[in-house]
């Protein structure tokens, strides 16, 4: 009953989602029939946090360059809610959106129906973002994507809190970051009976994936699947980093973290409810913005390491960027348009008005957008020891593997599969996915 409703609420999302998509494109159609000639394109952004207003003002400066008219179509949050809604629209091959912003992850899986950018793309922009984010956007010899911005996950931590409570320094492992988290919310409790520990991504979505990813990789568990292809997820430091987490559940994380995505978990932080929390660097210009009731209180640090001789600091490499659709009728301003939304000036733009990290190595340096938000000096080395998913190695597999991967976690959290059977049962499932070869 409760996977038949978790599954009627995600159908229901994409079903919402479809609509408000649909109340955009219809008025596009609508526009593109009656007005003859003149292009029109549409895109689709992100909305997390403040993620569209920042995509529709610089689509709007492009188009006050240019004059062509450009709808914003927003889309679902959750990464995995996005993927399937892109997924319908794509295998259509419908027309309707010309530009997709998609995850680091789907360039492999998208490819097929995504414009090889070769053409559009001087060599000198492609050269200046970080090398990997384009060999991850080149498939086949074809660049499908341009990088829009980068992430990694973080850990956000109350710096009043450690003060109050007697700690100089975050944690350095995730046993150090559960004790201290047991003693600010057993303290906190006193005042507030809504006060946790620490919150992260717990939904069964590919934010898990993410997060799950950090807590084994910090054990030096490896990347569910190896960059030759083997299956490594049956291994005792998966094991050790995902019984680890499934203790925090009802103890230091409310048990509604296993419906959390990032903003659900950014609602509780931000609120003042929480002493720690995972997430991705967008959440840093909203926790100290203006109107943040734990403004001046939050500060950053990458997250732990597992307390074990080869445990490691480690983020799960996230990141979004922008593709031309191979069913635009506009290829050539759909192109020119995702490259100015990823180029310097906006990605300088987005950086200082909300965190959104840039994929041109040197902007960490910037001293404007140092100014405006600190974090960025500190994320640049987080960011080049991330741990990178599986996709490429997958490849067209990769939402089978990752789904596999986020249900077996979740069953473990919340107590419905002990971590021993539920990777032993997802290795053989694995291997099935795999078949002969990736
Ligand atoms: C962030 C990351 C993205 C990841 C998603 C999961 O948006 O940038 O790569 O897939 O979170 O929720």
């Amino acid at each position: 009953m409760r996977t038949v409703c978790h599954r009627f609420a995600g159908n229901m999302r994409i079903f919402l989602a479809l609509l408000i998509l649909c109340g955009g494109i219809c008025q596009q159609t609508a526009d593109a029939q009656s007005a003859s000639e003149p292009a029109t394109l549409a895109i689709s952004c992100g909305a997390l946090g403040v993620e569209l207003t920042l995509c529709r003002q610089g689509v709007a400066a492009w188009s006050r360059r240019t004059g062509v008219q450009v709808k914003v179509v927003a889309t679902p949050n959750s990464a995995t809610d996005r993927f399937s809604l892109y997924q319908q629209i794509l295998a259509s091959h419908s027309p309707d959106i010309d530009i997709f912003q998609i995850d680091v992850v789907w360039p492999g899986v998208l490819s097929s129906f995504l414009l090889d950018l070769t053409p559009y793309v001087d060599q000198e922009i492609s050269g200046a973002h970080l090398p990997q984010i384009i060999e991850n956007n080149t498939v086949d010899g074809k660049l499908v994507a341009l990088p829009f911005y980068t992430d990694v996950g973080i850990l956000y931590y109350r710096s009043d809190l450690l003060e109050k409570y007697g700690y100089s320094d975050p944690p350095a492992t995730w046993e150090e970051l559960t004790a201290m988290a047991e003693k600010i919310q057993a303290g906190e409790r006193q005042s507030n009976s809504q006060f946790w520990g620490l919150v992260f991504q717990g939904a069964a979505y590919e934010g898990l994936t993410c997060d799950a990813l950090e807590w084994i990789d910090a054990y030096g568990g490896g990347t569910i699947v190896d960059s030759e292809g083997q299956i490594t997820i049956n291994n005792p430091a998966v094991i050790r980093g995902i019984t680890q987490a499934a203790g925090w559940i009802g103890e230091i994380a409310p048990r509604g973290v296993m419906s959390y995505t990032e903003e659900e978990a950014r609602g509780v932080f931000q609120a003042g409810n929480a002493a720690f929390m995972r997430n991705w660097p967008y959440a840093y210009a909203l926790a100290q913005g203006e109107d943040s009731p734990i403004k001046g209180a939050v500060a950053v640090a990458p997250l732990p390491k597992g307390d074990v001789p080869e445990g490691k600091p480690t983020g799960t490499l996230g990141g979004w960027q922008l593709a031309v659709s191979k069913f635009s009728t506009h290829p050539e301003e759909a192109a020119d348009l995702a490259i100015y939304m990823t180029g310097r000036e906006e990605q300088k733009r987005r950086a200082i008005e909300a965190s959104f990290l840039p994929t041109y190595p040197e902007l960490y340096q910037d001293p404007e957008i140092l100014a405006a938000n600190p974090m960025m000096g500190m994320v640049y080395e987080p960011l080049t020891n991330a741990v990178a998913r599986p996709s490429r190695v997958v490849k067209g597999k990769y939402n089978q593997v990752s789904s596999a991967f986020w249900t077996a976690v979740h069953q473990v959290l919340s107590g419905q599969a002990k971590p021993e059977a539920a990777f032993q049962s997802l290795e053989a499932q694995l291997e099935r996915t795999k078949g002969r070869g990736w």
